[in-house]
């Protein structure tokens, strides 16, 4: 027993010299260590409570009251020590010397890159504000009534095996398939006359070299009186010459889209060969980047627009699509796999 006491009052001593020395530069570290060495699970206090339970019954209080008071003085000192640490740190830090951000940069910088469909988006809402057009955006998870049944895609029709949907569990909610929901939230929003586009993502189950999950399209919307086909020429026209050169010609071909009529299919030249014909292209000179038309007076019965009045043109172009014509990228899928090598060959934007 007596050594017990005599054992505390020995360590007592061997805290206060250690403790002194952390005194000297308290910083959090030291005292986090000092604090595990004494007060931690292994620590020199926990050894001595262990050996109180084989001191005798009798003298065990007097022994439990010794480690006590060690363990109190050295919490005491260990809070002590934490509070000179908040003080002592700061000066130490600012006794530093200091960095001079004025100095040029040693070795080679490394600077960031865009995504190549980040790349195509700016350029093209670049082309679009220059023409006036509002930048829209809309929700990813929607209901079926934007994404289809307002589209005039009714529940049941075959149009909707056009798009292979990503349903929610509550079925009333989806993953949009197109950007053209956006056209509703728009139109319900805004009276005409409207002027807008809208990119984003869409989703599809569908993978392969040429299709990926999740891809990006822009939407366009121009709904005002006296609005016609030639509206609709004029501007895709335009704004494929502005992103990818006066040189290139479009084409249009009649399709089937449940929210325009009539529905037309938009070709570009191949960027590649020019329309000369080369693998890219299938040999035909023309690629394919998106859909567009009249809008469907169906549609706007849906956003209570008045169709004897108003008429509007709408397109759907995919982002990606046009950023691996204009930048020659031969995978889409490569597109989003977000390796660091093959993203930072991209220039960056200006
Ligand atoms: N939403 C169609 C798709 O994803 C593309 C499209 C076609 C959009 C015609 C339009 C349009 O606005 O008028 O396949």
């Amino acid at each position: 027993m007596a050594s017990l006491i005599d054992n505390a009052r020995k360590l007592q001593e061997e805290f206060t010299a250690e403790a002194g020395k952390v005194r000297e530069t308290p910083r959090s570290s030291l005292i986090e260590e000092l604090r595990v060495s004494w007060l931690g699970r292994k620590g020199a206090l926990n050894k001595l409570y262990e050996d109180l339970k084989s001191v005798d019954k009798a003298e065990r209080p007097e022994a439990g009251k010794a480690i006590n008071q060690l363990r109190q003085s050295i919490e005491k000192e260990v809070n002590e020590l934490k509070e000179l640490a908040v003080g002592f740190e700061i000066k130490e830090k600012l006794s530093r010397t200091p960095v001079d951000i004025s100095l040029p940069l040693k070795g080679e910088l490394s600077q960031g890159s865009l995504h190549p469909v980040t790349l195509m988006r700016s350029l093209l809402l670049k082309a679009f504000r220059r023409l006036g057009f509002t930048v829209y955006d809309g929700p990813e998870v929607d209901q079926d009534f934007y994404n289809f049944s307002a589209l005039n895609i009714p529940e049941h029709h075959p149009a909707r095996d056009m798009q292979d949907t990503f349903f929610l569990k509550d079925k009333n909610f989806l993953l949009r398939t197109h950007t053209s929901n956006i056209q509703i939230h728009a139109m319900l929003q805004e009276k005409p006359p409207v002027r807008l586009v809208a990119p984003g993502r869409v989703y599809r189950v569908d993978n392969d070299a040429t299709h990926t999950p999740m891809f990006h399209q822009i939407e366009c919307v121009v709904v005002d009186r006296g609005i016609s086909f030639s509206h609709l020429k004029g501007i895709i026209d335009s704004f494929l010459k502005s992103v990818f050169g006066n040189d290139l010609q479009t084409r249009f071909r009649p399709s089937f889209f449940p929210f325009v009529e009539p529905g037309a299919e938009v070709d570009l030249q191949c960027t590649i060969c020019r329309g000369k014909g080369c693998r890219v292209c299938s040999h035909t000179g023309w690629l394919e980047i998106g859909g567009s038309g009249m809008i469907h007076p169906n549609v706007f019965e849906s956003v209570q627009y008045d169709s004897e009045d108003y008429t509007g043109f709408a397109f759907g172009f995919g982002i990606d699509r046009m950023a691996m014509l204009a930048y020659g990228l031969p995978d889409l899928r490569q597109m989003f796999t977000g390796d660091y090598r093959y993203l930072s060959q991209f220039p960056i934007y200006r």
